[in-house]
């Protein structure tokens, strides 16, 4: 069995380098003595270098498509493989939200598994979406645009998805966990059925309001691999308490 993965997505957080090594040697103490969690930080692109020099499994919040060139703003994934990288993050809804379409997100999955890194891609619906009945119409194109004109790509690599429905992150409303269990069944079936894929090739992690006392509920269903923590992963106690509840089940 696969080791359960806690991603902490610190997302523009903290202001300082210091403040960032901080949590991360917070966390390490705890993830250091665990046996059965794979723990992963996603800080910001301008801490990437310190933490991986201080022995972090680091995952970049993005990234953009194209190798190098005149693209202002922008960090490649050969960049982000040349500082050890490990992980990136891929469609989260902040990012969809803020203009990020399916092609796009396609040009950097490719990018992410030219470079052998491994995707972390995010998927979910609004709450209006939800509340129209069309929460798997949405989750199944997202999956299979970002996976589109595959053909040319051998599926030898490692693959996470995150399940985060929209309406529950940063609200405090986690979803159900025996019903982010079925969703994560439907995207099962997505990846293997539609696309291809090995059932062991895949991780497929909840998001969306995970602390301490929910953390339990989702990792004892058994589609739920892991968990993509945003809030609760700023407060150091919790995060650490997320990590050993993790790690005894
Ligand atoms: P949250 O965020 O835990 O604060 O809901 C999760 C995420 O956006 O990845």
């Amino acid at each position: 069995m696969k080791q359960k993965l806690i991603i902490a997505n610190l997302k523009m957080n903290p202001s300082t380098s210091e403040e960032c090594l901080d949590l991360f040697n917070y966390y390490q103490k705890t993830a250091e003595r665990l046996k059965n969690v794979d723990f992963v930080i996603a800080p910001p692109f301008i801490y990437l270098k310190d933490l991986i020099e201080k022995g972090a499994v680091a995952a970049a919040q993005d990234c953009f498509y194209e190798e190098a060139g005149a693209y202002t703003g922008e960090i490649s994934t050969l960049m982000l493989k040349n500082v050890g990288v490990k992980y990136v993050i891929l469609g989260h809804s902040e990012r969809r939200q803020m203009g990020e379409t399916d092609e796009m997100i396609n040009k950097k999955l490719q990018a992410v598994l030219r470079n052998g890194l491994i995707p972390i891609l995010c998927v979910g619906e609004t709450k209006e979406e939800r509340d129209s009945g069309k929460k798997e119409e949405v989750i199944r194109r997202q999956i299979i645009k970002a996976f589109n004109n595959f053909k040319l790509l051998t599926f030898n690599f490692e693959l996470v998805i995150a399940y985060e429905p929209v309406w529950a992150i940063g609200t405090g409303l986690a979803c159900n966990p025996k019903e982010a269990n079925k969703t994560h069944q439907f995207i099962q079936n997505i990846l293997v059925s539609d696309l291809g894929f090995g059932i062991s090739d895949f991780q497929i992690v909840y998001g969306g309001s995970v602390d301490s006392q929910n953390i339990g509920e989702f990792l004892k269903e058994p589609i739920i691999d892991g968990a993509l923590v945003g809030g609760a992963s700023l407060k150091k106690e919790e995060f650490a308490k997320i990590l050993a509840i993790a790690d005894s089940l």
